[in-house]
């Protein structure tokens, strides 16, 4: 399989290069977020963001839930569940991809919440490393909390890269801090801040791009990531959150790759979600769905937030084969 490594174009955040990264127009909304952080903005429990709970900021939650499933005995299942992690396969057909693209597969891996528990960043590289793909991409959520040191996180992030082939692009989330960001690329994380990427193949190129968090830090500007993306050609965004899929359409999008929800996390016999902490309608809470002309998916995520359990929902990293129409 094809493993295209040269596919970071010049405006990729290569790794060791941080002093492009700041030098090349992305300070302002790098700033903004900078300063919500040091403002402890990520520590808010209501308001800000898209929704008004951010049950994520608050440890209080955990201990809540932690507590009712002790209480009921289900603690060590839904802990034995977040370690579950399947392979979900996702063929998606897309109008405008290039016959040379046909078959290019794209691992996806979001919310991995890496510092979850100690065992957490081996048990997901064991599951990644066996796989084939030609490119791969993360949707944020590295660090458990959205608060606190993120160097455990870091470590995980380092397990995970060991075992990656090829280029990764990645985009934050709302539990990362922008302090990663020199050591994300240092292990050779391609970052994504607002910005495009073009990928290659014989007679054709197509596009990732990937924005800053839609959804609490909403330090995301899709219009800027988009200024080196010729009209007409296929693009495939990253972002941490499903509910920038109004501007993705209006902008010409082809496929939104994204996560956040958890699907949930802790969802009823059948899988329907308790509380997906985003403002977008249900049917794109997870999986596959189309929003006019936008397709899109958004993963259940491979970790697990608040607290380190799943039930009826399980996690999962994702291998999407781009087709092209027959
Ligand atoms: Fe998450």
């Amino acid at each position: 399989m094809n493993r295209p490594d040269s596919a970071a174009g010049e405006t990729a955040v290569s790794p060791g290069k941080i002093s492009d990264f700041r030098g090349n127009g992305l300070d302002a909304s790098l700033a903004r977020r900078k300063e919500l952080e040091q403002r402890h903005a990520d520590t808010k429990v209501f308001g800000g963001g898209k929704t008004f709970f951010h049950p994520e900021n608050s440890l209080l939650s955990a201990s809540l839930i932690r507590n009712a499933l002790r209480m009921t005995g289900m603690l060590e299942r839904g802990r034995r569940n977040a370690m579950d992690i399947g392979i979900r396969e996702n063929p998606v057909t897309l109008a405008r991809l290039p016959n040379s693209f046909d078959g290019f597969t794209v691992l996806h891996i979001s919310d991995l919440h890496l510092d979850s528990r100690p065992d957490f960043a081996l048990r997901l590289a064991e599951v990644v490393a066996p796989l084939e793909y030609d490119l791969c991409v993360l949707t944020g959520d590295y660090r458990f909390h959205t608060h606190g040191d993120p160097r455990p996180a870091l470590r995980g992030l380092s397990i995970l890269r060991q075992v990656l082939s090829g280029t990764t692009y990645a985009v934050l989330g709302n539990h990362d801090s922008s302090d990663m960001i020199p050591d994300m690329i240092a292990m050779g994380y391609h970052l994504l801040y607002n910005t495009a990427v073009p990928v290659e193949r014989p007679g054709a190129t197509v596009y990732i791009v990937g924005v800053d968090d839609p959804h609490f830090f909403q330090t995301d500007d899709l219009e800027m990531a988009l200024n080196s993306v010729p009209e007409g050609q296929l693009r495939v965004l990253l972002a941490h959150s499903p509910e920038i899929y109004q501007l993705a359409e209006a902008a010409d999008v082809d496929l939104l790759l994204c996560g956040h929800t958890h699907g949930g996390q802790i969802a009823l016999p059948g899988g329907r979600a308790l509380y997906a902490n985003a403002r977008c309608p249900g049917r794109i809470i997870s999986g596959n769905w189309q929003y006019g002309s936008l397709r899109g998916y958004t993963s259940v995520g491979a970790g697990s937030s608040v607290l380190d359990v799943r039930f009826n929902c399980r996690p999962e990293v994702t291998l999407h084969r781009l087709c092209s129409p027959c």
